[in-house]
């Protein structure tokens, strides 16, 4: 992993400890993420120093600011620091305090990658083939097409769990007749009045190891965030791919370990549903195995089946899934992309210490613009088939790592 990689991931989770160390209280004073090493040569007093990762935390003014763009090109850095913003702050608020987990992260990926062993080798099945074969466009159209039918999904409406209720009775429905044994609940949370769903689909001899798949179910638009807000690309694409997927495994035999869906609550406002949800499993050390993030999945910006790979957050083994299953099954256009912030429900678990993949609906620079507005609605981009694509993945998640040997 680059070392600039490294200073983004660790500024958003830095935030907490820079805070409560912060010693001045200059309007125009940063707070700001870099090499030790850097930071000592300038004589940079830094109010934090972390160990395992050779990262300080530094309080800066104006005139050190100088001081330091100027040591900076001496050294052929760009910036040679990562600022923490007021931004990020909010982002990440009352989420991580512990360096160390994102510190142990870090050392098992660059394990991984410098290790000549897989974690899990993709061997192609037919029966997964036969499968991802059932994902059905339209389908996903019909559900894209009712989620965004409703006024708002927003977390802070006046009632924001109508869509919710029906939504899990939906999911109800489409498990009758199911040979799972299966759990769905509505997850209360204490940073939003909007519930989660969560679906359990028990496993079999290694129940208690589980793969995660998850979106956020809530929209957004508006100043004020309450406006009109259809949310079809964000989120009711990736919500629809989930359950496109459910149709699907739930027709199948369990598998060995135990899968669990997630409808994400207020991720708009903040990750707020994933948050609390992630970090409880990590209190309760839950024993989960994978992740998958959907969140974007209908706006082709990159070209038809040309799907991002979202690089920071994720894990460098999961990454290396999506490749491989990608020629194995999928056989798109993967293209490596970053959000460049906690910007989905994966860096709740990410930030926990749970390996994590996001696959994106193009690169972030292509990516749908009229998220967060009224006209995030279907329309002549909207690509179905290229949302397709995300429901297979999360069958093969489900099916393949549900029952292979994970190294
Ligand atoms: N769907 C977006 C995530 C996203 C945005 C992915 C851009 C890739 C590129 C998500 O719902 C969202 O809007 N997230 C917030 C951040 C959150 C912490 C409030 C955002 O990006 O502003
Ligand atoms: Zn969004």
């Amino acid at each position: 992993m680059s070392k600039n990689i490294l200073l983004i991931l660790l500024s958003a989770l830095f935030v907490q400890s820079a805070y409560s160390h912060e010693p001045i209280a200059d309007y125009r004073s940063k707070t700001i993420l870099a090499d030790q090493s850097f930071l000592d040569a300038l004589k940079i007093p830094m109010t934090y120093r972390h160990e395992k990762t050779g990262l300080g935390v530094a309080t800066i003014t104006p005139i050190m600011e100088a001081k330091i763009s100027a040591g900076a090109h001496l050294l052929h850095k760009c910036a040679g620091y990562e600022t923490i913003s007021d931004d990020s702050l909010k982002r990440s608020d009352g989420v991580v305090k512990d360096l160390d987990t994102l510190a142990a992260i870090i050392a098992s990926d660059a394990f991984y990658l410098q290790s000549p062993m897989k974690k899990v080798v993709v061997t192609p099945k037919a029966e997964i083939q036969t499968a991802i074969d059932e994902v059905s466009a339209q389908n996903l159209k019909e559900w894209v097409t009712w989620l965004s039918s409703f006024e708002s999904r927003y977390n802070r409406a006046k009632d924001p769990n109508v869509h919710v209720v029906q939504m899990q009775q939906r999911i109800e429905g489409l498990l009758q007749g199911t040979k799972w044994t299966y759990k769905i609940d509505l997850i209360d949370h204490t940073s939003t009045k909007q519930k989660s769903i969560r679906l359990r689909l028990e496993g079999t001899d290694l129940k208690d190891e589980v793969i995660v798949m998850g979106g956020h179910l809530d929209s957004i638009s508006g100043m004020f965030g309450s406006g009109k807000a259809p949310g079809a690309d964000d989120n009711a694409s990736g919500s629809s791919n989930l359950i496109e997927a459910l149709r699907i495994i739930s027709q199948r035999a369990p598998t060995r370990r135990s899968i669990e869906f997630f409808w994400y609550a207020g991720e708009e406002s903040g990750l707020l549903g994933s948050a609390e949800i992630a970090k409880k499993y990590k209190a309760d050390a839950r024993n989960v195995r994978a992740v998958l993030q959907l969140d974007m999945t209908l706006h082709p910006g990159s070209g038809h089946l040309v799907i991002g790979n979202v690089q920071d957050y994720t894990t460098a083994w999961l990454k290396d899934y999506l490749v491989d299953i990608n020629s194995t099954y999928l056989k798109v256009t993967l293209i490596p992309d970053e959000c460049g912030y906690a910007c989905s429900d994966h860096a709740s678990w990410y930030k926990n210490g749970y390996p994590t993949l996001m696959p994106f609906e193009a690169n972030t620079e292509t990516m749908n613009s009229n998220i967060h507005t009224p006209k995030d609605v279907i329309n002549q981009m909207s690509d179905f088939e290229h949302s397709a694509v995300f429901s297979k993945i999360a069958v093969i998640f489900a099916l393949d790592l549900g029952n292979t040997e994970i190294h």
